[in-house]
């Protein structure tokens, strides 16, 4: 089973750029932390113990180089995996957050993944619980860049602090200038965050997972054919999930829910998209069958553009 998720030819689609530094390579940002320091950050038993280490980890990427230091290193890691499409999330609200220059950072990135083979898109991602107006300037950033290859806005960060109600007209925005909608929904807060989400035209829902609890959400997205990114090691590790024989993703597939499997946050949830399909198989029972036809909807349900 192994070699066979090995040879799959995969597509990431949700995956954050600033989660996905080793501690190897979080040591060469920052000098002043050893190795275990950063494992120690990568700790955590529950959701707001994970935004914390996120926002650690945030704040150690200072310049325009980091970013495309990082960015090498995630390209690296995903071709090695055979992934030969990937839509990077970029925490562009963090980069405000900052006061760092998100332009200059951008800039760095698309170079730095320039020589990649893997085929990569962008998604810029709003911090939630910053509100509307900061949303807008995300937003506005990213429609800024489509032709860079820019093809979504999303929302990321804290659920319960940030209902996506708030985005009705920055995602409308974000619509009308050609971007796809890609919020988080429905990872730490129940089903009605997922309803909202799709009232708001989301194309694809972060996680998504609790729409489990509802069979009729599950009925729906499965008829507008509206996937969810499940990320089972995330879910695991923010404590989103409790136990992995609590995981609803098989429920979801055997249910007719599209998803497609990703690592979130590789670097902070010890994970590969290799490993999340091996999970698949191992403790879910996705027959190798099962899972070419998820891996044909990471490339089926990629933005277009
Ligand atoms: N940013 C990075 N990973 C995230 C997650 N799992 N939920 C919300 N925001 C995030
Ligand atoms: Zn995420």
């Amino acid at each position: 089973m192994e070699s066979f998720i090995a040879g799959l030819e995969k597509a990431e689609l949700h995956v954050h750029l600033e989660g996905s530094i080793e501690p190897e390579t979080m040591v060469e940002l920052d000098p002043s932390v050893t190795i275990e320091q950063v494992r120690n950050e990568y700790r955590y038993s529950d959701f707001a113990g994970f935004l914390r280490a996120y926002v650690w980890a945030g704040k150690r990427i200072a310049t325009p180089g980091d970013y495309a230091l990082i960015t090498r290193r995630l390209l690296e890691r995903l071709a090695a995996q055979n992934v030969r499409y990937a839509e990077i999330n970029l925490s562009v609200g963090v980069m405000l957050w900052r006061k760092q220059d998100p332009a200059r950072n951008f800039d760095a990135i698309v170079s730095a993944a320039g020589n990649s083979p893997v085929q990569v898109r962008w998604i810029f991602d709003a911090v939630r619980q910053f509100g509307t107006e900061h949303a807008f300037e995300v937003a506005r950033l990213a429609a800024g860049r489509t032709d860079c290859g820019v093809v979504g806005f999303g929302t990321g960060g804290d659920e319960a602090r940030g209902p996506i109600e708030w985005f009705e007209a920055v995602f409308d925005f974000a619509r009308s200038s050609g971007l796809r909608i890609l919020p988080h929904a429905g990872e730490t807060e129940g089903p009605k965050s997922i309803w909202n989400a799709v009232r708001l035209g989301a194309n694809r829902i972060g996680h998504g997972i609790r729409a489990a609890e509802d069979p009729e959400l599950m009925a729906w997205l499965r008829e507008h054919d509206v996937p969810l990114e499940v990320c089972i090691s995330s879910n695991l590790a923010t404590g989103a999930v409790k136990s992995i024989e609590n995981h609803p993703v098989r429920r979801l597939f055997d249910a007719g829910v599209p998803i497609v499997l990703n690592t979130d946050d590789p670097a902070m949830f010890h994970t590969t998209l290799n490993r999340e399909f091996a999970l698949a198989a191992t403790h879910f029972g996705f027959t190798s069958e099962e899972l070419r036809q998820v891996a044909a909807a990471g490339f089926r349900y990629a933005c277009p553009g």
